[in-house]
């Protein structure tokens, strides 16, 4: 069976990706740098698979630890998912979202390609549609990024196109994320943010467990059916066993494919809130707060394409998101040991 190399795999989509790549019978070597991620995930993914991935710590910037990395184990594909998320750090700081997302990449590219290691699968994300006319949003949509976060993805993304373009060889698959969310059903591995989390889920088990007063719904004047803003939420399962399609698919399908992970449901503010209201058994504080600036009423996934390349679908629904974030916060109070 192949080796993967998963950049990132200690972090929360990473480590639920490795999860099922060794459950499917793939080695796993990590590389991870630990800056928003955790050497506890990794062996949480040994108790749920019973086997070991190989962690090495390193950037991925660095060339010549990936280089040793790549003479070390006899790597087949990559899965890149190594990388900044922080659409507000890459406003106030473009420079490093540019350095780590797009240099960490190319540096990525450039050994894998010395190594004569060409498939890859890379971590994209809904933001590179950025203001879409289109409901639901195909592959195809214009491309306008709103802010650095959004543009380093899409220059990653051009890159790949054309290695995959220049140079026979190269295969590329770009998975555009929706909204991940959501823990392994085991409770074993979840989210865990440093610092006040900036996204809906996170927040919402947070006061759920005490851990803050409220939840600040941003805006209920949106043209939405309640008012709020509505999101294609998919669990980090889903997207996992879809990071294994598409590896699988690029066993078969050379050159370069863009596709979204979603599930092509919407589900508003009120609506994730009332889901997590059922799974805690427990009302949820909440206050009407002003928009957020830069959000958007509604954006969800086109997901036909990805469904007829791949064969995959996205199998839980937003009460299984809810119920497993739930699981993993009630677990694990304080998030990984550290
Ligand atoms: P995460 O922060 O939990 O995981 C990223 C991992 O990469 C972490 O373990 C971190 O330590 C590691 N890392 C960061 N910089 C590194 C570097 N220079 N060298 C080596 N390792 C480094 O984030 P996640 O939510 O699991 O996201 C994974 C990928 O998916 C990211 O590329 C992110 O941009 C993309 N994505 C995430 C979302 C989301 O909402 N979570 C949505 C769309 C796309
Ligand atoms: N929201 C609240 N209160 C909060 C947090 C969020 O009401 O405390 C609302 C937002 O206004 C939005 C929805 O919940 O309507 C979802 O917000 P998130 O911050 O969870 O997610 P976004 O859709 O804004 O952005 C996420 C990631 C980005 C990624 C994007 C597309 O944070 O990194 O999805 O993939 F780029």
């Amino acid at each position: 069976m192949k080796t993967i190399l998963v950049t990132g795999g200690a972090g929360y989509i990473g480590s639920h990706t490795c999860a099922e790549l060794l459950a499917t019978g793939y080695g796993v070597v990590v590389l991870d740098n630990l800056d928003n991620g955790c050497e506890a995930a990794l062996r949480r993914v040994e108790q749920i698979t019973h086997r070991k991935p190989v962690f090495v710590q390193a950037d991925v910037r660095d060339k010549d630890a990936l280089d040793r990395v790549f003479r070390e184990f006899s790597i087949d594909a990559t899965v890149h998912f190594a990388g900044l998320k922080s659409v507000a750090e890459s406003v106030a700081n473009p420079a490093l979202y540019y350095d780590v997302n797009l240099g960490g990449s190319v540096a990525l590219c450039d050994v894998m390609d010395s190594h004569g290691v060409r498939d890859i699968v890379f971590s994209s994300s809904a933001t590179v549609y950025g203001v879409s006319s289109d409901d639901p949003i195909p592959e195809h949509a214009e491309k306008q990024p709103a802010q650095p976060y959004g543009e380093t993805k899409l220059a990653v993304e051009h890159h790949l196109e054309e290695l995959c373009g220049e140079n026979a060889g190269w295969n590329a698959v770009c998975l555009r994320y929706f909204n991940p969310l959501g823990a392994h059903p085991s409770g074993l591995m979840g989210e865990d943010p440093r610092g006040i989390p900036n996204n809906l889920a996170p927040y919402i088990t947070q006061v759920a467990a005490g851990f803050r007063d409220r939840l600040m719904v941003f805006g209920n004047d949106y043209p939405t059916r309640d008012g709020t803003g509505m999101r294609d939420y998919i669990h980090v399962v889903d997207l996992a066993r879809g990071h294994a399609a598409a590896i699988r698919f690029l066993d078969e399908n050379p050159g370069f494919m863009p596709l979204n992970l979603g599930t092509g449901r919407p589900y508003s503010v009120l609506e994730v809130l009332a889901a997590f209201e059922r799974a805690v058994g427990e009302e949820i504080p909440y206050e009407i707060a002003p928009r957020r600036d830069g959000d958007i009423a509604i954006y969800f996934a086109d997901t036909t394409k990805a469904e007829k390349a791949l064969g995959w679908t996205a199998d839980f629904d937003m009460d299984d998101m809810a119920h497993h974030a739930w699981h993993w916060q009630s677990k694990n109070p304080e998030g990984y040991p550290r």
